[in-house]
C-alpha cells in the first residue's frame, strides 16, 4: 500500500466512524496529523499506524488523539453575533408566535390558545466546544425570559471531543457563577434606569 493510499484509507475510517469528512484539498494536512500522531505512537510506518488505529489494543484512544487535531476547537463567547441575534430577533418570536397561536399541547394536557406553555424549548449545540456557545445562548434566553412572556428552556450540548466536553463539564460551576453574575449585573442596571 502506498503512503498516499493509507492516508486515503485513514480519511475513509475517519469519515466511517465519526461522520467526519476531510476534504481531498487537506489531504497533505491530513497527512501531517498522521505523521506526528506516528511518531507520538513510535509505529515505524502509515501502515503500522492504520493497523493501530483500526484494530490495536488502544484503537479508540488513538483514534480521538487523531480526531482532535483534524477538530478545530475555536470558541468563544457570543462567537457568532449574527446567528445569535437571528435566534433571539426570527427564530424565538416565530417560536412563540406558532406555540401562542396553536395553544401547543403537553403530553397528557392542553393548554389555553395564548399560552406559550411550559413545553421546553429545545435547543442544540452540535460541536459545543468547551461550552461557550451553550453558555452563551442561556445567557441570551435568560434576558428574553425577562423582556417577553418565552416557554422554559433546555440546551443540549454535543462535542466528538471527549476532551473538550471534559473542559466544559469542568467548568460548569465557573460559567453557572457567571451566568448569575451577569443576570444580577443587568437587574441592577435596569433598576437603576427605573429608580432615575
Ligand atoms: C470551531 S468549533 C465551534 C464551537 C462552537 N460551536 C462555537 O461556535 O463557538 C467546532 C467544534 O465542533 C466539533 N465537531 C466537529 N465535528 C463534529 C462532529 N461530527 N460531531 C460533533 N462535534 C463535532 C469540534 O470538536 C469543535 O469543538
Amino acid at each position: 500500500m502506498s503512503a498516499a493510499q493509507v492516508t486515503e484509507s485513514i480519511r475513509q475510517l475517519i469519515a466511517e466512524r465519526s461522520g467526519l469528512v476531510v476534504p481531498e484539498r487537506d489531504f497533505q494536512v491530513l497527512r501531517g496529523y498522521v505523521s506526528a500522531r506516528m511518531v507520538a505512537t513510535a509505529c515505524q510506518d502509515g501502515l503500522e499506524y492504520l493497523e493501530l488505529i483500526s484494530n490495536g489494543t488502544n484503537a479508540g484512544a488513538e483514534f480521538t488523539q487523531l480526531v482532535k487535531l483534524v477538530t478545530v476547537g475555536h470558541t468563544r463567547f457570543f462567537r457568532n453575533p449574527g446567528q445569535l441575534a437571528a435566534l433571539r430577533d426570527i427564530v424565538l418570536p416565530a417560536l412563540i408566535a406558532s406555540r401562542t397561536a396553536t395553544g401547543d399541547t403537553l403530553a397528557g394536557s392542553t393548554r389555553a390558545v395564548g399560552d406559550v406553555g411550559a413545553r421546553p424549548l429545545r435547543i442544540l449545540s452540535a460541536g459545543c466546544s468547551t461550552g461557550e456557545e451553550p453558555y452563551s445562548l442561556a445567557m441570551l434566553l435568560l434576558a428574553e425570559e425577562q423582556k417577553r412572556a418565552c416557554p422554559p428552556f433546555e440546551i443540549i450540548a454535543t462535542d466528538i471531543s471527549p476532551d473538550s466536553l471534559a473542559k466544559a463539564r469542568a467548568d460548569v460551576l465557573v460559567r453557572r457563577a457567571q451566568v448569575r453574575r451577569e443576570r444580577f449585573h443587568r437587574r441592577l442596571h435596569e433598576t437603576l434606569l427605573r429608580d432615575r
